[in-house]
């Protein structure tokens, strides 16, 4: 089974959604290693409980350069084939990146590329959108602008404010993650897709063990 690492800045829920996954028998990742910028995540606290290991760096009292760095190392230790960026708040340097070329992986809460950054549940609100939703996809050195592997469509409500749709928003992250992750590294997900995007960006997909 592929061995993802989870990277995240707060609570979780994203991260306890491949975790559960994981547990499943017939899935084809498994969760190696859960850290983050803050030590004090609530999710870091989670995945321990769930007897996962779990790595605390702060990247405050670090600093980006050596954040980075020692993140890499730990990665690595681990033996990390993937990463999984699940609410982490912090933009990745272009050399870590590239020392993951395609083996990065995100969600993010709107249907790329529309809002990409923060508060996009007000934009899409703001824009007058019925639809919004969340989208999975490559990490590249440009922010939420990686190849998008897979997305779910929600349904705006004429009441709902910023709050309201993104817990709607967050249910279908929970059902989505899993599954665009689960396809990635069995290379399931739309291959025809995938290799046509591997074809125009020129991207080397990592080897699965
Ligand atoms: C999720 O909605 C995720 O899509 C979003 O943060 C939330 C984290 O929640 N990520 C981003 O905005 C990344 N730019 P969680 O910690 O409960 O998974």
């Amino acid at each position: 089974r592929a061995k993802v690492a989870v990277l995240l800045s707060g609570r979780g829920s994203n991260m306890a959604a491949l975790l559960y996954a994981a547990k499943a028998a017939d899935c084809p990742f498994r969760i190696a290693l859960v850290s983050g910028d803050k030590p004090q995540a609530p999710g870091l606290l989670l995945a321990e409980a769930e007897g996962v290991p779990v790595l605390r760096l702060s990247a405050k009292e670090l600093g980006r350069e050596a954040f980075f760095g020692q993140l890499d190392d730990k990665l690595r230790e681990a033996g990390a084939d993937y990463i999984a960026l699940a609410g982490f708040m912090r933009i990745l340097p272009a050399d870590f990146v590239g020392k993951w070329t395609n083996r990065i992986l995100n969600i993010h809460p709107s249907l790329l590329p529309k809002y990409k950054g923060l508060d996009t549940h007000q934009k899409a609100l703001d824009a007058g959108d019925r639809v919004a939703g969340c989208s999975v996809h490559i990490v590249t050195p440009e922010l939420d602008d990686g190849p998008i592997l897979a997305q779910t469509e929600v349904a705006v409500l004429p009441d709902d404010s910023a709050e309201t749709l993104a817990a709607r928003v967050l249910i279908a992250e929970h059902q989505l993650y899993p599954r665009a992750l689960a396809g990635y590294v069995s290379r399931e997900l739309d291959p025809s897709w995938i290799e046509q995007k591997v074809g125009e960006l020129a991207l080397e997909l990592p080897e699965t063990r």
